[in-house]
């Protein structure tokens, strides 16, 4: 994680900051998973010539906090290193995060924050159908500028209902 998210080429398009410890992700990522907590971060791996697997990017689920009224939505995070971009990393971290969403995890909106100029990944995200829903000024300071970042969210396209049966007293279908 310190890796990823701290190369100096990744971590402008972060809220991070820039040094981070491997000690620091190391407290963060127990953090996230203390009991209670529901975030879901996914490692993406790549092997070498060599056969050697490596950590090469990481996308994230993460609540929007402790309001009941907002357990629908979640925040998504998403980061790739330079030399496995382009091979359809970030591709396979975006539909397995959509898909946890959608089948599992009871989230009708993703929502994010993107740097306005980061064509790559605004393509990305709307490629799964993530919508801008507004623009914040001067939102963060990045390599010594203000800059601005869209706010995009994704609704689930096709939020789950209860199946056609109703549950008998030996969890059966009725028809079964
Ligand atoms: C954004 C990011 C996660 C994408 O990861 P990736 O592994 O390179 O993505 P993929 O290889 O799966 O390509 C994703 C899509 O972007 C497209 N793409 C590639 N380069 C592009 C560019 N310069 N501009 C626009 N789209 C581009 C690809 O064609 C692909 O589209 P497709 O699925 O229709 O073929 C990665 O570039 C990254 O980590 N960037 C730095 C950190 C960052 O910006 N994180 C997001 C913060 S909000």
């Amino acid at each position: 994680m310190a890796e990823v998210m701290g190369h100096p080429d990744v971590l402008p398009q972060l809220l991070q900051l820039p040094y981070p410890s491997a000690e620091v992700w190391a407290a963060r990522l127990a953090e996230m998973l203390a009991p209670g907590r529901n975030d879901l971060l996914l490692m993406a791996e790549l092997q070498d010539a060599g056969g050697h697997w490596s950590v090469v990017g990481n996308a994230g689920l993460h609540p929007c906090g402790p309001p009941v009224r907002r357990r629908h939505a979640m925040s998504l995070g998403i980061a790739v290193l330079p030399r496995a971009q382009g091979q359809g990393v970030g591709r396979a971290l975006m539909q397995a995060l959509c898909d946890f969403a959608d089948d599992w995890a009871q989230v009708l909106r993703i929502e994010l924050g993107v740097y306005a100029d980061n064509a790559r990944a605004i393509a990305l995200y709307q490629r799964f159908g993530f919508e801008v829903e507004g623009r914040q000024r001067g939102y963060a300071l990045r390599g010594g500028e203000y800059v601005d970042t869209l706010m995009m969210a994704r609704l689930h396209p096709n939020p789950p209902r209860i199946g056609g049966w109703v549950a008998s007293p030996t969890g059966s279908p009725p028809d079964a």
